[in-house]
């Protein structure tokens, strides 16, 4: 069977977790792998943590593989997350929110100590802005936010699914805002989250400390320090 490099990253971020650490736990197809990895340790070695889920998702899946949860009413920090990426350039910004789950996720990142973001290579780029930029918006006047936004150069999408409106796991929509390439991530974060009506933007500055890499033949590349991956 080929490898599977989102599998190979997953299960090579969960090796980076002790005994009584916080874990934050991911969303998306990524994280899967290192919550279910998580769960292995936790059955064969008698690993002992406690997490948070960036998700629903991930919260049920943790609860079906029998890991622990815990919450910010009981704790203030986490010491690792592991968490997937829809982009990641060489400044190790990244654009997330593919899954819907960006604010929960920017949210635990900015609590967490380690930040490990785990990606195949096909995710790594010189520039963000291929992908669509996730942005959260409040369902009130969601149509003038949308206007904001595209004042600032973008084409809006309203975020859909099978049963009508896309809505996050906090009550929210999602706008999928094309840009093009972002010249300035962090400055466009600023600005996005200063319009009124936003929750909170997929692009994260400053919060990424380690990104595992997997490649198309299993391999792994890591880094910790921004440079040129892949
Ligand atoms: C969810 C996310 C995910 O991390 C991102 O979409 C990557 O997902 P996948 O690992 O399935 O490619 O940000 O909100």
């Amino acid at each position: 069977m080929a490898p599977n490099p989102k599998k190979a990253a997953g299960e090579r971020a969960a090796d980076y977790v002790n005994n009584d650490m916080i874990v934050g736990l991911g969303t998306g197809s990524t994280a899967y792998f290192a919550i279910v990895r998580l769960a292995e340790r936790i059955r064969r070695e008698g690993l002992r943590i406690r997490c948070i889920a960036t998700s629903e998702r991930s919260a049920t899946l943790a609860r079906e593989l029998g890991i622990s949860l815990t919450s910010f009413a009981e704790v203030l920090q986490v010491d690792i997350t592991i968490d997937g990426a829809d982009e990641v350039d060489p400044a190790f910004n990244l654009i997330k929110g593919g899954g819907g789950a960006l604010l929960r996720e920017k949210f635990v990142a900015s609590a967490s100590e380690t930040e490990l973001i785990i990606v195949d290579e096909g995710k790594l780029k010189r520039r963000l802005g291929a992908f669509p930029l996730p942005v959260e918006v409040v369902p009130f006047g969601w149509q003038l936010t949308r206007q904001r936004l595209q004042a600032l150069g973008c084409d809006a999408t309203f975020r859909s699914s099978d049963n009508g409106p896309f809505v996050t796991d906090n009550g929210n929509y999602i706008l999928d805002c094309s840009f093009g390439t972002l010249d300035d991530p962090p400055a466009l974060e600023r600005e996005i989250v200063g319009i009124c009506g936003v929750v909170e933007c997929g692009i994260f500055t400053g919060l990424a400390t380690r990104i595992i890499v997997g490649k198309p033949d299993g391999s792994l590349e890591e880094r910790t320090e921004p440079g040129i991956l892949g």
